[in-house]
């Protein structure tokens, strides 16, 4: 009998400390501990994230193992994110996982984190319903941290067809949101306003940019000299119009994304058509996909939403590949802040 494949994963990149335990590919268990420190300060303070994560990462790890069923001694490889996000958050899901799998005697895996996000459409739940994509698929991958369209032609094997030249979608939200006083994370509050607002009620720049890459630094300077101006003439502009302007700046952000991803489809000839990374969460995104996987025959894959934002998972099922793959890593490899796919 073959014998089973146990991937314990573990995500520390940003503010997020994570752990999962994935069995022969279906996932057992997936615990997160987020940073609630942060919100005071309407952004992730690295020096806070990294001391939270050392408090966070046994606990959360302890717990993953529990609530899957699994001991440590079970266990086939430690997967971890390598890389991109925050060196001092990194170095303490690096540090444990590497001390872990050295003590188990058991091999290391290491995953990069957007490739983390990409592959985490491959989840699958014991009893859930998987609708797994077919390669190649596109994926848009839209976080805090990075804006891409990624053409996915095998689990190790992504090319990255376009990328924002300046802000990410998610940044861009959550700056706009602050200027609004809505604090921090923006997004989740945008979302929740653009429900009862009008989309059309105002506009804002859009960046003329050529081929699939993306630009949202124009668009944030415009809203902020558009509230700037509104502001003198009423004071209260933002509290008597703040459904209409989170509906409008959702808007512009979801247009601007779906039409580049709609090129890269068209030019590509690829139908199949993904969406990952913590702005997925974002109803008016997902409601564009719905509407483009109706008018241009797209089949679409949309995360649950505990696997948009970061979450071990990911990196577990990520793990599983490299683990089938034998592609392992030596205990000396240093965590990186920056890379894209
Ligand atoms: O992938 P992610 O969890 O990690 C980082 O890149 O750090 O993405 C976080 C981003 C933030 O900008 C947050 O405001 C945004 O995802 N986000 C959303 C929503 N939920 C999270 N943006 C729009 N609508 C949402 N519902």
């Amino acid at each position: 009998m073959e014998k089973d494949v146990i991937i314990l994963g573990i995500e520390s990149s940003c503010d997020d400390t994570s752990a999962a335990v994935l069995k022969n590919g279906v996932l057992l268990s997936n615990v997160t501990a987020s940073q609630a420190v942060h919100e005071a300060y309407g952004g992730v303070v690295p020096e806070l994230a990294s001391r939270a994560h050392q408090q966070n990462v046994v606990p959360v790890v302890d717990q993953a193992l529990k609530k899957a069923g699994i001991t440590k001694e079970e266990l086939s490889a430690v997967a971890f994110t390598r890389g991109p996000g925050l060196m001092g958050s990194l170095l303490v899901g690096v540090s444990f996982a590497k001390g872990l799998a050295r003590s188990l005697g058991i091999p290391l895996i290491d995953v990069n984190h957007l490739q983390g996000h990409v592959l985490a459409h491959f989840i699958r739940e014991k009893d859930g319903e998987n609708h797994i994509p077919d390669f190649p698929f596109l994926c848009l991958l839209v976080s805090g941290g990075n804006s891409q369209i990624i053409k996915v032609k095998a689990y190790n094997e992504m090319e990255v067809l376009g990328q924002t030249i300046d802000d990410a979608a998610g940044e861009a939200i959550d700056k706009c949101s602050k200027v609004m006083g809505l604090g921090y994370p923006g997004g989740p509050v945008i979302d929740r306003l653009a429900r009862a607002g009008n989309p059309q009620a105002f506009s804002f720049a859009r960046p003329q940019i050529a081929g699939y890459d993306y630009s949202f630094s124009g668009l944030k300077t415009s809203f902020l000299y558009f509230l700037r101006d509104r502001l003198q003439e009423n004071p209260d502009f933002i509290e008597q119009n703040k459904e209409d302007l989170a509906a409008s700046l959702e808007h512009t952000i979801v247009d601007i994304l779906m039409k580049k991803l709609r090129l890269a489809a068209k030019d590509t000839h690829i139908r199949q058509v993904a969406v990952a990374g913590g702005v997925s969460a974002n109803n008016g995104l997902r409601n564009a996909f719905a509407e483009h996987a109706r008018k241009y025959k797209w089949d679409i894959f949309i995360p649950k939403f505990s696997y948009t934002t970061d979450n071990a998972a990911m990196i577990a099922i990520t793990g599983y590949f490299k683990y089938l793959d034998k592609d392992f890593c030596p205990i000396d490899l240093p965590a990186y802040s920056r890379v894209t796919v």
